[in-house]
């Protein structure tokens, strides 16, 4: 009789036990979900949800574009969004895009008419990257808009009428291009960059390449020495912007006397039936 006792309070013991375990386990969970952190990028909160997601997708987009599975195909060197927009477009000075969003829709004096952002993305695949441009509302390119454009987020709009820039873009230096010595740039050159970027300009798996096949065109902004110029005075060499802007045009005019890719433009738009809208007006 007391054995049997002693057997059911045992299960029943047994019972309570397995039960409390279960509504802890419940409990737990519920409070995961309640204080589970925003996801976060940059030390930013991101929205939840699918918006979050893409934003997050685009800046892995920015930092891997040119080995990114989205991206690849559309490439056609060895540089990636984050090689110029320094730190994945937070850098303070080195064509941040912090803030770019609030300048579009602008006006684009290259294509000769007004340009979406999600369109200026698409001019930095066929110039910067070289290679050819992706679909537009293609996943990628609205990830990285998605991205962009959080990087704007509570920034006042302020559309650009003169230019497609936002209000952070690299100022112009007030040095004149025609003066560049390139000669002085070389030894420049083989005094400060060559130790990353290679005497012959390849690069290495920690720097890209700055002229040669896997560069830029001659198509892209940097390939005109007066915007090269301004770039590198405030962005290189990494975290030591010391360079003055004589300097700065010198460089230029050695790194952009190299040989790169040559622009033309039909060899960087996709087929036709995946064109969408592109006019350039001059064709260039
Ligand atoms: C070889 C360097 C280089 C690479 C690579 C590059 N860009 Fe750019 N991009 C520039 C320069 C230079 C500008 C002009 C910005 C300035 O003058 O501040 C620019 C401008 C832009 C702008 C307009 C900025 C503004 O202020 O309106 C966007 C958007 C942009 N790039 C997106 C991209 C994306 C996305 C990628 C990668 C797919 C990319 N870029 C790759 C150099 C580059
Ligand atoms: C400590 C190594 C280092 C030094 C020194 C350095 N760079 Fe860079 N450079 C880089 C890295 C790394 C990037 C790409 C940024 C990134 O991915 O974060 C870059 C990007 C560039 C780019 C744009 C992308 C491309 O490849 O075209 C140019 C142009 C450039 N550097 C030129 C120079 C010049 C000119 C100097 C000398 C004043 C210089 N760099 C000094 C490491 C260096």
């Amino acid at each position: 009789m007391s054995r049997d006792w002693n057997r059911s309070s045992l299960a029943t013991g047994l019972l309570a036990v397995r039960c409390l375990a279960v509504l802890c386990l419940v409990v737990l969970c519920l409070v995961g979900s309640v204080r589970a952190e925003p996801a976060t990028l940059a030390g930013r909160p991101l929205p939840p949800g699918p918006l979050g997601e893409a934003i997050m997708l685009g800046a892995a987009l920015v930092r891997d574009t040119s080995t990114h599975p989205l991206t690849k195909a559309y490439v056609g060197n060895r540089l990636d969004c984050t090689s110029c927009h320094l730190q994945n477009g937070t850098h303070h000075s080195a064509a941040p895009f912090v803030g770019v969003a609030t300048a579009y829709p602008a006006w684009a004096p290259r294509e000769g008419r007004v340009i979406t952002l999600e369109d200026r993305i698409l001019n930095c695949f066929m110039r910067s990257e070289n290679g050819v441009r992706p679909p537009l509302g293609s996943r990628a390119s609205v990830a990285i808009a998605a991205y962009i454009t959080w990087l704007s987020d509570g920034q006042p709009i302020k559309q650009n009428p003169e230019h497609s820039l936002g209000p952070n873009a690299t100022e112009p230096l007030t040095i004149d291009p025609t003066a560049a010595d390139a000669a002085r740039g070389a030894a420049l050159y083989a005094d400060r960059c060559a130790h990353c970027h290679g005497d012959d300009g390849w690069g290495d798996d920690d720097s890209p390449p700055v002229w040669g096949p896997d560069s830029y065109n001659n198509g892209a902004g940097l390939g005109r020495v007066a915007k090269l110029a301004s770039w590198l005075k405030v962005a290189m060499p990494p975290d030591d912007e010391t360079l003055t802007a004589r300097e700065a045009i010198d460089l230029a005019a050695f790194v952009n006397s190299h040989e790169r890719p040559v622009f033309r433009l039909e060899d960087h738009l996709p087929p036709a039936e995946r064109l969408g809208e592109y006019n350039s007006a001059d064709g260039e």
